[in-house]
């Protein structure tokens, strides 16, 4: 006998997680573990600049940002634990399963940007929601002009996906500069902050398109050196975090003055982050 109508597989809801089993957990630093992840019913497909709510049974759900790339390959996030939820995730071993609602938000301006130099500007676990755009500019290399890509963080240790660092600076076709806060002997790096490589990028500022995330206030110095280097202001782009509950404009949590960071963001023109970043919150 045929199933009812009412007995099929339900349409997916913004609000239903998909479960997901941990294919793999690789500590990145410290405090920060990058899990890949294998959908137990249909795939979440992120593109580059979205991010996923990732809910530990029992815990909480938290706004992640991919950081892999997903043509047919797991679900990639890294985390870095600060707090009940985040830790929570860390924590989990391989086969464990957790919970998957997504992908949300705006995208990378990969495809605005092509064409153009482009200057990727990471602070920490900023490298993390860059780093599907770094690959995709690197998979599609002729579509761009000069490829710059610029990271800080605080010290050595906290330093992100140092093996793949490693791949980009040996090709020739992309520049990779690195700089820490500050190190311990025996680092033969830059030291200073992220702000000091960018008038040595090797991009055209005349036709260049640049990507930033990091810390609120690393962005705004950042954009401020951007500019002195005659960047355009509308072709810098940025990333922004504010706490998050349903990730789909419902609840007004992540309200910043008109704007909803889940719905408008998480990636904006740094015009708009500008204007934002002048709101005060209660
Ligand atoms: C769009 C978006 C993308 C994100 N992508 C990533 C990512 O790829 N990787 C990642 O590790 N984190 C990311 N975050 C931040 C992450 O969501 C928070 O760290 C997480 O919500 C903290 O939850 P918790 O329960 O573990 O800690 P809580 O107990 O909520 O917070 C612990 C501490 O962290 C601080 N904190 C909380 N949220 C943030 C935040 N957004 N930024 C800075 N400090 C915060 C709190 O003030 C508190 O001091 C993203 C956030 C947003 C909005
Ligand atoms: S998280 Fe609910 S409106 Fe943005």
């Amino acid at each position: 006998m045929a199933a009812p109508a009412s007995a099929e597989a339900p349409v997916r809801g913004a609000m239903t997680p998909v479960p997901h089993r941990v294919l793999s957990r690789v500590q990145e630093t410290a405090d920060t573990w990058t899990l890949e992840l294998d959908p137990l019913s249909e795939p979440v497909q992120p593109r580059a600049g979205q991010f996923d709510m990732l809910y530990a049974f029992g815990v909480g759900e938290v706004p992640i940002s991919t950081s892999g790339d997903h043509e047919g390959g797991p679900l990639t996030h890294t985390i870095r634990a600060v707090g009940a939820v985040t830790r929570a995730l860390c924590a989990l071993e391989p086969g464990a399963v957790l919970g998957v609602r997504g992908p949300f938000g705006s995208v990378w301006p990969l495809g605005e940007a092509a064409g153009s130099d482009l200057l990727v500007v990471a602070g920490g676990i900023g490298l993390a929601p860059l780093r599907p755009a770094i690959r995709h500019a690197l998979a599609r290399r002729d579509d761009y002009g000069a490829v710059s890509v610029l990271v800080g963080a605080r010290t050595p240790d906290d330093l992100l996906y140092v093996p793949e660092l490693e791949r980009w600076r040996s090709r020739l076709d992309v520049e990779v500069d690195v700089t820490v806060d500050s190190a311990a002997a025996g680092w033969h790096g830059r030291v200073g902050l992220v702000t000091t490589l960018i008038p040595g990028a090797v991009v055209d500022p005349a036709k260049a398109s640049a990507f930033v995330c990091g810390p609120e206030v690393m962005m705004t110095f950042v954009v401020r050196a951007l500019l002195e280097r005659d960047l355009p202001l509308e072709r810098i782009w940025v990333s922004l975090e504010r706490n998050m509950r349903c990730a789909v404009g419902h609840c007004g949590h992540c309200q910043l003055g008109p704007t909803l960071i889940c719905r408008d963001g998480p990636v904006f023109p740094a015009a708009a982050m500008t204007r934002l970043l002048e709101v005060r919150e209660l």
